[in-house]
C-alpha cells in the first residue's frame, strides 16, 4: 500500500492543469456499450476507477486502447452481458453498466454492489426504475439477473435525485421503444456530459441539467467522439490545498459554472478568487476565516464530494464552522484522522461536524479511509507543521490523477513511497 509523505508549512505558488472528471468518464465509458461502433473519449483521466471500467469493457468483449488521455472503445465486438463479481467489486459505480447492457442486449447479469466505505449506497431507485421499463430482475446469491422482452419508455419519478439512478435510466432509455420522462432527475454537470455524449451518438434527450429529463425513442446509436468535462471536485481539492497551505495558484482547464456551488465557501473563508476564460486564480489569506455553515446538497448545492476537503481547510480557520452532511450517512471518517493532527472537531448525530478552528495543525501518521477523505488528509498536511504520513493512498488514486505531481509543481514537499 502506498503512502504520501508530506512536509507541511510551505506556501504554494505556481500553475497546474486540471484532469478530466472521473464521475463523467465512468458513465460515458459504460455508455460505449450501448453504442454499436468505435467511440473516442478524450480527456479521460488515468485513475484506478477508470482502469476498472476499462477492464469491464474488455471482459465483455470490447477492444479498448488508451493513448495519453484518449481512450478508444470498439464495442462492435461486445459479446457478453455478464460482469464477473471480482470486476464489479473493484468499483462501486460499475452499477452504471447495468442500464447500458440492458439497452444493448435486453439482458444483464451483474453482482449487487452492496455497501461501501461512505455508506450503504442502495440501488433500489435504479432497480425500481428499470422494472417500470419492463425489465424483470431476479436477485439470487447477490447476483442481479436482468432480462426484458422489450424495453419500454416510462414515467419515472425519483424520490431522490440520485446521480447513478438518473444515469442508469438514461442509458436504458436510449434502447427503449417509447419516451422516458425522469422527474426529480439529478442535475449534476456529469449528467449533462453523459447526455451530450449520447446525443452525439444519435440519442434524443431534452432537459439534461434540469429536474425533468425526456429521452425520446431513437434508432440504434452509432459511435461518436467526445471530450470529458473538467473535474470540478479535483479543482476544489486543489483550491483547498492552496487555502490550507497558504500562497496562490493558477488552475488551468476549469469550468467556472460547475464551481459556482463551492466558490462562495472559499470566498467566505477569505480566499481571493478570479476567473479568466478557463483559468482560476486563487490566493489564500494569511489566516482563513470560519465559514458559518456548509450544507451538502444535490447539485447545484454544495457537493458532498468536496465536504471533507473543506473541513480539512477550515480546521485551521479563525472561529467555529459547521458542516452538515445530507447525502451520505458515513462521510465523516476523516474526522478522527484530522483530530490526530491537532484539529478540534466534534461530530453530532453522525451528520453534523462542528469545527473549532485551531491556530496550528501538526504532522502525524494518518490513514485514508475513502477517496475524498484521503484528499482531505493531504489538504490538512500541507498546512500542518512537520511531517505527515498519509497511508492507504490507493483510495486517493481512485479519483486524483496526479496529486503529488500537481502539488509538487506548486512547490509542495510531497512524495509517494
Ligand atoms: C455519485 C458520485 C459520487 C457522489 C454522489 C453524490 C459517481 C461515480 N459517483 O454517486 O462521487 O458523491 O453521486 O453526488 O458519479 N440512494 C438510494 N437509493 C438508490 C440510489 C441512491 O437511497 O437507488 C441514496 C444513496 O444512498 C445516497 C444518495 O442517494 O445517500 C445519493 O446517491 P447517488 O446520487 O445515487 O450517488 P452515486 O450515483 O452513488
Amino acid at each position: 500500500m502506498g503512502k504520501f509523505i508530506i512536509n507541511g508549512g510551505k506556501k504554494l505558488d505556481g500553475r497546474i492543469d486540471l484532469q478530466g472528471s472521473k464521475n463523467s468518464a465512468l458513465p460515458i465509458l459504460s455508455a460505449c456499450v450501448a453504442v454499436d461502433g468505435i467511440s473516442v473519449i478524450h480527456n479521460c483521466p488515468d485513475l484506478t476507477d477508470v482502469s476498472a471500467a476499462l477492464k469491464i469493457l474488455e471482459c465483455i468483449g470490447c477492444r479498448v486502447k488508451r493513448e495519453g488521455s484518449t481512450v478508444t472503445v470498439d464495442s462492435t465486438v461486445v459479446n457478453r452481458f455478464d460482469i464477473p463479481d471480482n470486476l464489479m467489486r473493484e468499483m462501486r459505480s460499475s452499477i452504471v453498466f447495468l442500464g447500458a447492457l440492458i439497452s444493448r442486449f435486453g439482458a444483464a447479469s451483474v453482482s449487487s454492489p452492496g455497501g461501501c466505505e461512505i455508506g450503504l449506497r442502495p440501488i433500489d431507485l435504479h432497480l425500481s426504475a428499470l422494472r417500470r421499463m419492463n425489465v424483470r430482475i431476479n436477485e439470487t446469491g447477490g447476483v442481479l439477473e436482468c432480462t426484458t422482452d422489450g424495453l419500454c419508455g416510462a414515467n419515472i419519478n425519483l424520490s431522490f435525485p440520485s446521480v447513478g439512478a438518473t444515469e442508469n435510466i438514461m442509458l436504458a432509455s436510449v434502447g427503449a421503444s417509447g419516451e422516458t420522462v425522469i422527474t426529480n432527475a439529478a442535475r449534476e454537470p456529469e449528467i449533462v456530459d453523459l447526455a451530450d455524449f449520447l446525443t452525439s451518438c444519435g440519442a434524443v434527450i431534452y432537459g439534461a441539467g434540469e429536474s425533468v429529463i425526456r429521452i425520446k425513442p431513437c434508432r440504434k446509436l452509432s459511435s461518436a467522439e467526445h471530450t470529458v468535462i473538467p473535474d470540478r471536485i479535483v479543482a476544489s481539492t486543489f483550491m483547498a490545498c492552496v487555502a490550507s497551505a497558504g500562497g496562490k495558484a493558477l488552475i488551468e482547464g476549469v469550468c467556472r459554472e460547475y464551481l459556482a456551488p463551492v466558490i462562495p465557501v472559499f470566498e467566505a473563508a477569505g480566499c481571493d478568487i478570479a476567473f479568466r476564460k478557463n483559468e482560476l486564480f486563487i490566493k489564500a489569506p494569511e489566516r482563513l476565516s470560519r465559514v458559518k455553515s456548509v450544507v451538502t446538497m444535490p447539485y447545484p448545492g454544495f457537493p458532498t464530494d468536496s465536504q471533507a476537503i473543506i473541513m480539512a481547510m477550515l480546521a485551521k480557520s479563525r472561529g467555529t464552522s459547521i458542516i452538515s452532511e445530507k447525502i451520505f450517512e458515513n462521510r465523516f471518517r476523516h474526522v478522527p484522522e484530522l483530530i490526530k493532527m491537532g484539529a478540534d472537531i466534534r461530530v453530532e448525530d453522525g451528520r453534523v461536524a462542528v469545527i473549532e478552528g485551531v491556530k496550528k495543525l501538526y504532522g502525524a501518521n494518518v490513514t485514508s479511509c475513502d477517496l475524498r477523505g484521503g484528499c482531505a488528509l493531504a489538504v490538512a498536511a500541507l498546512g500542518a507543521e512537520g511531517k505527515t504520513v498519509v497511508d492507504e493512498i490507493y483510495h486517493i488514486d481512485r479519483g486524483c490523477e496526479t496529486l503529488e505531481t500537481s502539488l509538487s509543481q506548486l512547490g509542495a514537499e510531497i512524495k509517494r513511497e
